[in-house]
């Protein structure tokens, strides 16, 4: 593998980051550095979870409705992929392509990625695939392929996962990355009971947990801090007027 594609986080900035949020009366970390590769692992046994639901729900409604979602995408499209993962969904998208230019997975977790790219190279062997390891809240660099259009996959909530105004930063530099023309296909939570919420963020089996408290573990790893883990627990809980879920550890 590619020692470029191990992972887009430069340790400067980590350790500044890192810093910054723990200093913080109300500590927050950005969402980014759950995933190591150990993080995107925890991560794929969370989407298998009874309660975690995301998952399931946004399969059920790509198998419905991956075919106009296709149409609309249209003939010839470069579809992008912001925050892969493990390529699950993308698939039933794939499928549904007619003649895609391109697939270009982006994802901040780079061993994860290449591997979840491999797999797909080898079951869609016309398609190009081309993995970009990057923080898609910077820029980076697609690659130029002639298409019709530019469309952005991004599933998974992961939107979610930022502050009202960061996601609109985010937008804008989607709308940059795709220009006039180009499509956005994005899936989001909508509200819902507050114990289905809570229970998807904080299973039975600990898993949830387990992947909060890697981010610590990491900051042991890779800046030799000392915390432990374990002395740590771990709560989600719904916040109502912001309609998001928050955890703490
Ligand atoms: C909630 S998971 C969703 C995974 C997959 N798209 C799905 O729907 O199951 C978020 C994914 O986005 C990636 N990610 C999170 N923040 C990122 C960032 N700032 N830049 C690039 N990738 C990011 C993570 O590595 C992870 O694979």
């Amino acid at each position: 593998m590619n020692a470029t594609l191990e992972t887009s986080v430069d340790t400067d900035r980590f350790r500044a980051d890192v810093l910054r949020g723990l200093a913080r009366p109300q500590k927050r970390l950005p969402s980014k550095y759950f995933y190591d590769a150990v993080g995107s692992k925890l991560f794929d046994r969370i989407c298998e979870l009874d309660e975690y639901y995301p998952t399931r729900t946004e399969l059920g409604i790509l198998r419905t409705h991956a075919p106009e979602m296709a149409e609309r995408c249209g003939p010839r499209c470069l579809l992008i992929e912001l925050g892969a993962g493990s390529l699950t969904k993308v698939r039933l998208l794939l499928d549904r392509l007619d003649r895609p230019a391109g697939f270009v997975p982006v994802d901040v977790s780079g061993e994860h990625l290449e591997s979840a790219a491999d797999e797909l190279r080898g079951e869609y062997r016309r398609l190009d695939v081309h993995p970009v390891c990057a923080d898609f809240t910077a820029d980076f660099a697609v690659p130029a392929r002639a298409c019709h259009r530019r469309v952005v996959y991004f599933p998974g909530s992961t939107l979610g996962n930022f502050e009202p105004a960061e996601a609109d930063d985010l937008l804008r530099n989607v709308a940059r990355l795709v220009g006039p023309g180009g499509g956005l296909l994005l899936g989001v939570d909508l509200r819902k009971d507050r114990r289905v919420l809570e229970a998807a963020y904080d299973d039975s089996l600990g898993v949830t947990a387990a992947f909060n408290r890697n981010l610590l573990a990491r900051i042991d790893r890779e800046l030799d801090a000392d915390f432990d883990p374990d002395s740590f627990r771990h709560r989600a809980f719904y916040n109502a007027a912001q309609s998001r879920i928050g955890c703490t550890s």
